[in-house]
């Protein structure tokens, strides 16, 4: 049994299907579960998640000695290693996980809000850390219209991340983000623990968990 699965409307999407995550998740879609559940629920699959996006971090090999013996190709991490960028507010609560899994990985913030009138989204803070040769996962809970990915992803090509450097990580998506960001950004990975349904008129994910940010920081 995998837990990847490739989705063949949306081939830039990885939907880890891994049973402790899914399981997880359906505990934070519960409407009964309570601030702090949800956040740590958040962190647990947030680390599950990294440990397959990181997948493909590249190693190279040197000389170590053990206390019994010599080893001449033990594996590290090659070069430069990892920036972990949330998107606020809600993309912090997936951050955490994988700083805990990456504790030396550089961590940016990209702050966006909606302008009441183009419901664009607008930036209110970039904070980046040293882009060369550096892999930069991008952190959101809810990829719903995938206006504010989209939009992250611009931010970081302006300021020299090549595609090629970008993995995006949510929890849940909708069909319509996941088109807008394959349409903007097509060969940056996206993954996700779920694809939902769709979007309401609200632009809430249906069935969704919610507002991610409330539920993440016990907001209303
Ligand atoms: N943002 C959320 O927090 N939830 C949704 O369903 C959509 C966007």
């Amino acid at each position: 049994m995998t837990s990847l699965t490739a989705c063949a409307a949306f081939p830039s999407l990885v939907v880890l299907d891994h049973p402790l995550i899914q399981h997880k998740l359906t505990l934070m879609r519960c409407c009964d579960t309570s601030t702090r559940t949800f956040r740590d629920l958040l962190r647990e699959i947030s680390l599950l998640m990294g440990y397959e996006i990181t997948r493909e971090l590249p190693l190279d090999h040197g000389p170590i000695e053990t206390p019994v013996a010599a080893m001449d190709r033990a594996p590290r991490i090659a070069g430069k290693k990892v920036a972990v960028v949330p998107i606020l507010r809600a993309g912090t609560g997936m951050a955490d996980g994988l700083l805990e899994l990456m504790p030396s990985a550089r961590l940016g913030h990209i702050g966006l809000y909606r302008d009441p009138l183009t419901h664009r989204p607008i930036e209110y803070l970039v904070k980046l850390p040293p882009v060369a040769g550096r892999l930069f996962l991008v952190t959101d809970p809810m990829l719903a219209t995938g206006n504010s990915m989209a939009h992250a992803l611009d931010v970081l090509n302006r300021n020299g991340v090549p595609d090629s450097s970008i993995r995006v990580m949510v929890l849940v998506a909708a069909p319509e983000g996941v088109r807008v960001v394959q349409e903007t950004h097509p060969t940056v990975p996206v993954f996700t623990a779920a694809l939902d349904e769709r979007l309401d008129d609200h632009a809430y994910i249906i069935p969704g968990l919610g507002d991610a940010g409330d539920r993440l920081f016990g907001t209303k």
